[in-house]
């Protein structure tokens, strides 16, 4: 089979697709031959080297697919050979043909929903859903300010944060606005041209907003921890302004300085409270809490109350383009590799 290879640190062109060995399935795995594969955030801070734990090169990146299960492990009772599923793989290997993953990890997908949809699935909507739903508790009325709203992420907390009743801000490059009004966003800031913070103080009148879901990272945690007002949460939840350069740059290194120490008597004299969200390591401490929010997501699906918005899709071979595409901020949405 084939596979994409970090071949090294560096830019999208490090991406290579590699002939690999078929995987076999160990006990309690099932290998799944790949319709779609999801790209995330992490998977281009994988390639730079800039994400905590990023195995040494040569590695396949990708946390997401959905396919078709070819073959299954000892002791595995479910999926069945031939059942359409999506897997989270927790610890990358997704961007290729065949991906051997543990049975616990894959839900079998409901009749109505394509490959493309069902990879856009895991990464994107339990970040989300944990974010807003399971740490933030977001309630009907509240204000929401989502950064990176028209990016994958971004897009489904918008959805959700819809489904909660709040009110919507979001930051986005201009050209993606039209679009996102048209996805339901109240408000859309341009913060290339604007400082997001001034912005949010003039749509609300200077009283700011009660959660704030931020994976800018550096000192737009800042910025976004003092917009909460008294009972706000600020979600930490990633660190993209990291990226700009070709590798390891003095970018990410100011992005790391940056980052604000919160103080615990300001936090309560303020009434807020900040949160880290990682979803891998939720997903590893608590398995079980991953199989009930998929549920809930096919739940949400099959109500036509969520839906993924796909941007675009590139062959698996193009990997290098498709990492491009949203290092240079074109993506609205989710992009998804096509073995
Ligand atoms: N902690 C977790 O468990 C977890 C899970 C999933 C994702 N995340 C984080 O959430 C964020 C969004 O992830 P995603 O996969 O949905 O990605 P995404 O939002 O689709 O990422 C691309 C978008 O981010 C915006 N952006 C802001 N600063 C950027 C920069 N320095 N370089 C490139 N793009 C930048 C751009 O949109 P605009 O130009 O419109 O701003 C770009 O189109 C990432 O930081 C990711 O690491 C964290």
């Amino acid at each position: 089979m084939k596979a994409v290879q970090v071949t090294k640190h560096g830019p999208p062109e490090v991406l290579e697709l590699a002939p690999l060995p078929d995987p076999s399935p160990a006990p309690g795995q099932v290998v799944v031959r790949v319709a779609a594969a999801g790209i995330n955030f992490a998977d281009i801070l994988m390639r730079l080297g800039l994400y905590p734990g990023t195995p040494k090169p040569p590695f396949t990146p990708g946390f997401e697919i959905a396919g078709t299960v070819e073959a299954t492990g000892r002791s595995v009772s479910a999926p069945r050979g031939g059942e359409r599923v999506v897997a989270f793989t927790f610890r990358g290997g997704a961007y290729a043909e065949k991906v051997a993953v543990p049975a616990d990890r894959t839900w079998v997908l409901p009749a109505n929903m394509s490959f493309e949809d069902a990879a856009a699935l895991p990464v994107n909507y339990f970040t989300a859903y944990q974010a807003l739903t399971y740490m933030a508790g977001l309630r009907p009325g509240e204000r929401v300010l989502i950064h990176a709203a028209a990016g994958g992420v971004g897009l489904a907390a918008i959805q959700l944060a819809q489904l909660a009743g709040a009110e919507t801000f979001g930051t986005a490059s201009a050209s993606k606005h039209d679009f996102l009004r048209q996805q339901g966003l109240g408000h859309a800031i341009d913060y290339r041209s604007e400082d997001f913070e001034e912005a949010v103080r003039r749509l609300t009148n200077d009283q700011g907003v009660d959660v704030v879901l931020d994976a800018v990272g550096g000192s737009s945690y800042r910025k976004s921890y003092r917009l909460l007002r008294h009972g706000g949460r600020l979600i930490c939840f990633g660190m993209s302004s990291a990226v700009g350069g070709p590798g390891r740059s003095l970018r990410a290194l100011a992005a790391w300085w940056n980052t604000p120490r919160f103080n615990p008597l300001d936090m309560m004299r303020k009434n807020r409270a900040v949160i880290g969200v990682h979803l891998g390591e939720m997903g590893r401490a608590n398995p079980a809490l991953l199989r009930t929010w998929m549920e809930e997501m096919f739940r949400l699906y099959a109500a036509g109350k969520i839906k993924p918005h796909i941007g675009r899709t590139f062959p698996l071979a193009e990997a290098a383009a498709a990492h491009r595409y949203i290092h240079d901020r074109r993506n609205l949405g989710k992009v998804l590799l096509i073995p």
